[in-house]
């Protein structure tokens, strides 16, 4: 069965992006005049999803307001000659059902997905962590069909230096696997030390995974930093049997920090037809 379920969890504190964060959750960061949020909901939808699960908390009151059905601004974004957006805006909520459930308290990342179980039951479903905005769907969608082919969860991988490893979760590959992948996962680590790392293929923030996930979230222990992580159930679930890694061959832009999001947004315009050209201009002018 192919993921109809998308989860998004948007409770975190965004403390590197304090102090917009103190107001305005960095999911909802514009990247130009689009938020963050948007365009992954966007990529869900293009991977499949049926079925968007947001994963918000009481202090975040815009992450609802934003996904709520407001056919007057959907009105008022095509009379403004936008038609595709107002296209991508009218989906939320009428071809796709979007569910809001709150975590009480930013208890991490593997606590948050565990938030969606009431919705998600017994089927496989995505993860979209909304501070990383992809290029496209592509990933998602190889996630998904990877799931529908062998029953086993599988995560979106991309290499790093090696020095910089321990700010991300790590995989062990099955031995033999190399090049480009698809890779075998053996074990996976949270923030290892650069010394003790056992490859330099990080998980990024896409997967899709199988139910029996929710039975390794539910026990989870809080890890060093306090947090219930979510490595640490997928850990659980590569002991059982080898996860599935593809290596992410779009753009992937990490907009949880300042230097991310700008890259994105100046990125992201430039590749756009409307501000595209002008910007270009203007930053080769400013650079000369
Ligand atoms: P991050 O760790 O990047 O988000 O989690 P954060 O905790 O908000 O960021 P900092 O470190 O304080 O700056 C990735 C995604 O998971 C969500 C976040 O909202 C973010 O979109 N998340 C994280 C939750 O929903 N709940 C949590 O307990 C932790």
């Amino acid at each position: 069965m192919k993921a109809r379920f998308a989860v998004i969890p948007a409770a975190g504190k965004g403390t590197r992006f304090l102090p917009v964060t103190k107001a305005v959750p960095k999911e909802l960061l514009p990247i130009i005049d689009v938020p963050a949020l948007q365009l992954v909901m966007d990529e869900a939808i293009a991977g499949g999803a049926e079925h968007i699960v947001l994963v918000s908390s009481q202090a975040k009151p815009g992450i609802e307001a934003y996904v709520r059905p407001d056919a007057e601004i959907v009105q008022r974004v095509r009379a403004s000659g936008r038609e595709d957006l107002a296209d991508r805006l009218a989906r939320i909520g009428s071809d796709v059902q979007v569910s809001v459930v709150y975590q009480d308290e930013p208890r991490g990342l593997g606590h948050a997905v565990g938030c969606a179980r009431s919705v998600v039951a017994d089927e496989p479903f995505a993860v979209l962590l909304p501070d990383e905005v992809m290029g496209d769907a592509r990933l998602i969608t190889q996630l998904s069909q990877s799931v529908h082919d062998t029953g086993v969860s599988a995560v979106g991988l991309m290499r790093v230096p090696r020095d910089q490893v321990s700010a991300y979760g790590v995989i062990t590959p099955r031995e033999g696997d190399s090049g480009p992948g698809p890779f075998g996962i053996i074990d996976v680590v949270e923030k290892p030390r650069e010394q003790d790392a056992p490859s330099n293929l990080i998980i990024i923030g896409r997967y899709v995974l199988t139910p029996d996930v929710f039975d390794h979230l539910d026990a989870l222990v809080p890890s060093a930093n306090g947090e219930l992580q979510l490595t640490d159930a997928l850990r659980e679930q590569a002991m059982l049997s080898p996860l599935t890694g593809i290596m992410n061959k779009s753009a992937r832009y990490d907009t949880g920090t300042p230097q991310g999001w700008l890259t994105a947004v100046i990125d992201i315009a430039l590749q756009r037809g409307d501000v595209g050209p002008a910007l270009e201009v203007w930053l080769r002018e400013r650079l000369s």
